[in-house]
């Protein structure tokens, strides 16, 4: 694709801030950095539409701690209507990872994962979906 040039400006403690993130990221520049930023507001954004996605969310935690089971499964019930199906596996003693499939607006998956994202004690946690038609 080609690459169009423009001009930014910026403050200069925001500017500060994006070179902060430029190097904490490892962004080889500023362009990658606000590419990335672009982006992933986009993506964002697309997600709280009522657009007819598909995908999967992930998630991993250590089931001895609070209860986290029984809550995963009654959010879980909560939003039966878009859950094609789930997999939990015990990967050892302490820890499970849980495979939810899922089918349903952009909006309501992304509502059910930031729930189940957002549990206390979720070591790990992430929601990848991707459009139907
Ligand atoms: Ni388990």
């Amino acid at each position: 694709m080609a690459l169009a040039r423009f001009g930014v400006s910026l403050d200069e403690d925001l500017l500060k801030a994006l070179d902060g993130f430029v190097v904490e990221n490892n962004f080889p520049n500023r362009s990658q950095a606000i590419r990335h930023l672009v982006e992933k507001n986009l993506v964002e954004k697309k997600w709280q539409c009522n657009q007819m996605v598909a995908g999967a969310v992930v998630l991993l935690y250590d089931h001895h701690k609070g209860a986290i089971t029984t809550k995963s499964n009654d959010i879980q019930h909560d939003y039966y209507d878009v859950i094609l199906s789930s997999l939990h596996f015990h990967l050892n003693h302490d820890n499970c990872l849980e495979i939810i499939a899922v089918k349903g607006t952009a909006k309501r998956l992304t509502e059910l994962s930031d729930k189940l994202i957002g549990m206390k004690n979720i070591i790990h946690g992430r929601l990848v979906m991707s459009r139907t038609d």
